[in-house]
């Protein structure tokens, strides 16, 4: 594990943490129908990182089983259970191999996970292969629902980018999704979207900038070494100029969706 690696989970956490409210509101979307359909219901979630949809599950006392390919990530969530996790499990393992038997588990989460994998198809399959018939899966992503000063430091760090004779590719999650969605409908499942809960992010220039240089944000890290710094650079000159003062906050307003689909019993 490096140092790095352990990093970049602290980071995660510190970075895109949910307000408790928000957090209890995700974790009563995703048990509540489970509960009411199933006697004891056991949880999988793919891709759950430090567990920031995953904790307030655990918190309430359920089955769960949380798996990714980072172990790191699952360092910070063990240290966060600690004490209350006796029913939890989490494993270092790929969500397009799940090392489980056919309908081991009631619901499937995955939150801002497919468009980490490419073959997204074969975690599909595997998550429909381990629930029981009537299971549910749980898609969840973040989305900001209006224009921010986040967004516009963003927004100017791409053609920053441009201009150094990069393109960014920016989307690519929100197609992901798209993509799963379709590929669900043509087998004749019905998925349901629905926003979960909205709040609103104070955050400064400083910060947006701060967390653009973390590159934490999966489009940030495909930009070649060179160019990512000498963009930051010249980023930081222009906030410079853009704000008198760049410890000033600004809103972020975000809103939490969560799709949720069921298999025929
Ligand atoms: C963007 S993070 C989201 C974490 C968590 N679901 C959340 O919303 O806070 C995505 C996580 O998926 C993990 N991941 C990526 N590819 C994976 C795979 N093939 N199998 C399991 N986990 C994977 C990453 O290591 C990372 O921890």
């Amino acid at each position: 594990m490096t140092l790095n690696f352990v990093r970049i989970a602290y980071a995660y956490d510190r970075t895109r943490y949910h307000p408790p409210e928000v957090s209890g509101k995700i974790a009563t979307a995703i048990v509540a129908p489970v509960e009411e359909a199933f006697r004891e219901p056991a949880f999988l979630e793919l891709g759950v990182g430090t567990g920031r949809v995953g904790v307030p599950i655990v918190a309430r006392g359920y089955r769960f089983v949380g798996v990714d390919v980072n172990p790191s990530m699952l360092e910070v969530m063990r240290y966060k259970i600690a004490g209350v996790g006796r029913k939890v499990k989490l494993l270092e393992a790929d969500a397009r191999s799940l090392p489980f038997e056919r309908g081991s588990f009631h619901a499937v989460i995955g939150v801002h996970f497919w468009h980490l994998v490419e073959d997204w198809q074969r975690a599909l399959l595997e998550a429909f292969r381990v629930l029981v018939p009537g299971g549910f899966l749980f898609e969840g992503w973040d989305t900001t629902t209006a224009a921010s000063e986040d967004w516009r430091i963003q927004e100017k760090w791409r053609e920053i980018l441009n201009e150094l004779g990069f393109q960014l590719e920016r989307g690519r999650h929100q197609r992901r999704l798209a993509e799963v969605r379709q590929a669900m409908e043509r087998i004749g499942l019905e998925p349901e979207e629905i926003t979960v809960a909205e709040w609103v992010e104070d955050r400064s220039p400083r910060q947006s900038l701060e967390i653009l240089g973390e590159r934490l944000y999966s489009f940030t890290q495909k930009v070649p070494e060179d160019v990512f710094h000498a963009s930051l650079e010249r980023l930081w000159e222009w906030a410079r100029d853009a704000y008198p003062d760049l410890d000033q906050s600004y809103p972020i307003r975000w809103s939490f969706v969560m799709r949720r689909t069921r298999l025929p019993e």
